[in-house]
């Protein structure tokens, strides 16, 4: 007899989309919307690097399978970048290439992470993370950090207070979305220094590397490249977020592992969307990403600036502390003052529906264009508003906007993954040389 239909209990925590329940809202909402984005860009990418510029008669086989791993010379490629700006020296074994960025977490989550176990995940994050995590199984444990620490040592206090025998993971993402924040060098070295002392493994997630306008990035694997996964994205740094191309870098028997996984959700990354990939690194990426930087980063300045806020260091986001504001919101002053300043917005209650955030975070786009229109079923129109990498012209403000829509731990040193036994300390501290 089957079981009657049912779904993995996993999902039962698992929104559908993450912004699902704001459509809803805003389905009924009377006044007017503003757009919100998903973290895309309105820019095409480089010029010679987009689909049409791809040929089967220069390609043969471009609408075929590419090797579950990605393809070769594309690895090789990945493997030097990466050496260049991580310091580590990486081989093409080093990297998987995946369906973006999210195929490349999820690989790595459910290679290294047990049903039952937990990752750490500092907070604010990117909200697909946590379902990630959910996915395998797995359960994730948010340690709100930025803006909560002022100091390394606070930051590592946070995320011991959350430490259990059951903790396999900690995730990290810097620049980071959503707060637009780039976590410093020493706290990203104290963070890894301390999963590092406990046998945890990295993740690190460096897919708004290229993204930086104020400090520095740190490369987590830089610091322990034995017990480090980074996960990178052709979506941000070359604006080719639909070609779904991403990739993570490890130690190379790891990768090996993070390819079982892979291979059996996605098998191999589009490999039109690869050869794209793989014209973006000859140099039309990385100019076509140093242009579009400097926008990102005057839009960004010019939306704080406007609202009166700090200038986002990096990521294609704005967030930002309404703690003294609260009543404002609460009574919808807030929002309309955001109008005013032609900033995205998601205000009020909404706030609680972020789930990693504290209800005085207000998360906002620097959007610029008129974002394409989103409809909603049984609505003339109607725009939803999340985040974006938005800069350049402001709207009109002649016309109205749219209206619508391992230290040992007990319990943890003799734990397995699918990859074997987990990292310990034994070889290197933090910053020596490869292993586990
Ligand atoms: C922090 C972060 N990580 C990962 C991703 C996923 O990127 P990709 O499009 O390569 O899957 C995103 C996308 O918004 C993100 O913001």
């Amino acid at each position: 007899m089957p079981r009657h239909p049912q779904f993995s209990s996993s999902l039962a925590s698992i929104e559908a989309s993450v912004f699902s329940s704001l459509i809803h809202r805003l389905a009924e909402h009377e006044g007017e919307t503003y757009p919100f984005h998903v973290g895309d860009t309105w820019l095409e990418p480089a010029e010679g690097c987009r689909m049409q510029d791809l040929r089967v008669e220069d390609h043969p086989g471009m609408h075929r399978y590419a090797p579950p791993r990605g393809l070769p010379p594309l690895l090789q490629a990945l493997a030097r970048r990466v050496a260049t700006r991580s310091g580590v020296p990486t081989e093409p074994g080093d990297v998987l290439v995946t369906a973006g960025a999210t195929g490349g977490l999820a690989a790595v989550v459910g290679a290294v992470v047990q049903p039952g176990e937990q990752v750490l995940v500092l907070a604010p994050y990117w909200p697909l993370i946590t379902g990630i995590v959910r996915c395998f199984h797995a359960e994730p444990v948010a340690v709100p950090l930025i803006g909560e620490a002022d100091s390394a040592e606070g930051a590592v206090e946070l995320v011991r207070r959350k430490l259990t025998a059951r903790t396999a993971a900690l995730y990290l993402s810097t620049p980071n979305n959503p707060t637009g924040r780039i976590l410093p060098p020493d706290w990203v070295a104290a963070l890894v220094d301390w999963a590092s002392s406990n046998g945890l493994w990295v993740i690190s997630d460096d897919v708004y590397e290229d993204c930086v306008f104020e400090g520095e990035h740190t490369y987590c694997r830089s610091l322990a490249p034995e017990r480090t996964f980074s996960a990178h994205s052709f979506s941000k740094a070359f604006g080719m977020a639909g070609n779904r191309c991403g990739y993570v870098v490890g130690p190379d028997r790891f990768v090996e592992q993070l390819g079982k996984v892979s291979i059996h959700s996605f098998y191999s990354t589009p490999t039109a969307s690869q050869l794209a990939a793989l014209r973006a690194l000859d140099g039309r990426g990385d100019a076509w990403i140093a242009d579009v930087r400097e926008r990102y980063r005057q839009m960004a300045i010019r939306a704080a600036e406007r609202l009166g806020v700090p200038r986002p260091e990096g990521s294609t986001f704005l967030f930002i502390d309404v703690a003294d504001r609260l009543d404002e919101a609460r009574s919808g002053r807030l929002p309309e003052r955001l109008r005013r300043a032609g900033a995205a917005r998601r205000a009020g209650h909404e706030l609680r529906a972020l789930p990693h955030a504290r209800p005085r975070l207000l998360h906002l786009c620097p959007a610029r264009r008129r974002p394409a229109r989103y409809r909603h079923p049984g609505r003339s129109t109607g725009s939803l508003t999340l985040t974006a990498s938005g800069c350049g012209r402001r709207r009109s403000t002649r016309r109205p906007p749219r209206r619508s829509c391992c230290t040992r731990r007990p319990g943890i040193a003799g734990r397995r993954s699918a990859l074997g036994p987990v990292p310990t300390r034994t070889a290197p501290g933090p910053r020596g040389s490869p292993r586990p």
